[in-house]
């Protein structure tokens, strides 16, 4: 891959405005082996990088493909950003407090950088995608010196050494619809448990979401790149793979061939690594065909995670998530009784421009119907350049915040319930490491986290575990 082949030396800024439009222009997809030009390899020699990320998975994994970057560049990683001779912050734009704890630690940075000014700070992810967050980068932290977006990460390399030898501020994020690009070099976090990428963007466009700006149009990656990566990963002796994509149902519909989430699940079932998962579900294009795969294939685990949003059609229908209140219901009971021992989790958003109390409690319905193992949940946070930013919204903040203290209550009673289930029962557990008491730790394949008593050997195996002990959001167990 040529480094070069996007971007100028001109500022490119964002636009939301922009990042919102779709058209049929085709996809690009970049193939070439990735290639550091040779005058970057030293740059970071006997020098140290810090790295802070926020949200979502996608993110995390976004990091793992700029930490390699930067070691193909020489730099080490430190995990004390006093130390970091460059400081990146993979920011995450999905609510205001995701915002304010980026500026706040920004703040801490600065004061780091008034006794220390050669450290670079570089602000990528999804609020560098906002033009209002880059105005005030500009505007009022001009010592910031590197903003790069969700489309362009591979560029990291040329825009560090830009402000090396310009010394100033170098901003490149591109509003484009964006391409596939394969082969960002990735380094993992974990040697048993894998992030893969099968899609970038959404074109689901919920009202409230500001991600279709952020990531842009929905691209699929290609079948054979998605299983090859897998491949390459069982080789490795992993034993865990996530399937990552804002809305992963979709996979392929924007793809010129035939092929739907289910061909992808059943084709990396076959690679046999131990454990399939996916994520996030859109309960919209959830299809039969998925459901059959999931329950046919031992290997992709019955861990399904299904955001509801609101349990009010009225709401629903605000928000533009294309469902129904039944047709919600009716998917959970078909996958409830199609596969055995299903974990199910999900997202809901309390306090929507004009939510009545009526409103609410057809949530709290659905959430007393589903029972779910796990539920995230939030309050409403106004995204500038979506269009439920601009609805009408009088219900008070403290009306909102009792809303999701009531909504809590009732996910907590069925987290613990559902948890209560496993009490003596033997279950498998993926060790990824040592827990916080200074045992073992590790997810069931419904993903349960579980604190284990064994040896250290254990480490990276799947393992028989016996539950002893069942909390709300945790159990205890021995190895059996
Ligand atoms: N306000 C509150 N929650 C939001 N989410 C997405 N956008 C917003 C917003 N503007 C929640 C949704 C989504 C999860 C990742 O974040 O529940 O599923
Ligand atoms: Fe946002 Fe998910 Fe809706 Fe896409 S499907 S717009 S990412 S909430």
């Amino acid at each position: 891959m040529i480094l070069s082949m996007s971007g100028s030396d001109s500022m490119n800024l964002p636009n939301l405005k922009e990042a919102g439009k779709r058209t049929k222009k085709p996809i690009s997809f970049i193939l070439d082996e990735y290639e550091l030009p040779e005058q970057f390899k030293n740059i970071g020699l006997n020098k140290k990088y810090y790295i802070k990320t926020y949200g979502c998975q996608m993110n995390v994994h976004d990091t793992e493909n700029i930490k390699a970057l930067l070691e193909l560049m020489s730099y080490e990683e430190t995990e004390n950003f006093e130390n970091a001779d460059i400081i990146l912050l993979n920011t995450c734009a999905i609510r205001e407090n995701a915002h304010n704890k980026m500026f706040g630690f920004l703040g801490r940075v600065k004061h780091l950088k008034e006794t220390n000014p050669y450290v670079i700070t570089a602000i990528c992810g999804c609020m560098a995608q906002e033009e209002n967050v880059v105005e005030a980068l500009m505007k009022k932290y001009k010592w910031v010196d590197i903003v790069f977006g969700t489309h362009n990460i591979h560029r990291l390399p040329y825009l560090l050494d830009n402000t090396l030898t310009r010394k100033e501020q170098e901003i490149e994020v591109f509003s484009i619809e964006g391409d596939v690009i394969e082969n960002i070099p990735v380094k993992r976090d974990s040697k048993y448990k894998a992030w893969v990428n099968i899609m970038y963007g959404c074109d689901k466009f919920c009202t409230y979401c500001i991600v279709p700006y952020t990531r842009g149009k929905q691209r699929s990656r290609k079948p054979e790149y998605i299983i090859a990566e897998v491949k390459e990963l069982v080789s490795q002796g992993y034993q865990e793979v996530t399937l990552l994509g804002q809305n992963v149902n979709a996979y392929g519909k924007d793809l010129d061939v035939d092929y739907t989430m289910g061909d992808l699940l059943e084709d990396i079932a076959k690679t046999n690594i131990p454990r399939i998962r996916f994520m996030t579900s859109h309960p919209w294009d959830f299809d039969d065909k998925m459901i059959a795969i999931i329950k046919k294939y031992d290997n992709i685990m019955p861990a399904i995670h299904l955001p509801l949003q609101s349990g009010s059609d009225r709401i629903l229908k605000l928000m533009g998530r294309r469902y129904t209140k039944e047709k919600y219901l009716e998917l959970v009971n078909k996958l409830k009784h199609e596969i055995p021992n299903l974990m199910l989790s999900t997202d809901i958003i309390v306090g929507f421009p004009g939510e009545t109390e009526e409103d609410f409690q057809a949530t709290i319905d659905v959430v007393n119907t589903c029972q779910y193992d796990l539920a995230y949940t939030f309050i409403f946070s106004p995204r500038e350049g979506t269009p439920a930013a601009k609805m009408k919204d009088e219900t008070p903040l403290i009306v909102k915040e009792q809303r999701l203290y009531r909504l809590n209550e009732v996910v907590n009673k069925y987290a613990n319930m559902n948890n209560q289930k496993y009490l003596g029962q033997k279950v498998k557990v993926l060790i990824e490491g040592k827990g916080e008491k200074g045992n073992l730790m590790g997810y069931t394949e419904t993903m349960k986290l579980v604190n284990v008593d064994g040896s250290e050997e254990n480490i990276g195996k799947i393992v028989d575990v016996e539950i002893t002990e069942v909390k709300t959001w945790s159990l205890d167990g021995k190895i059996k």
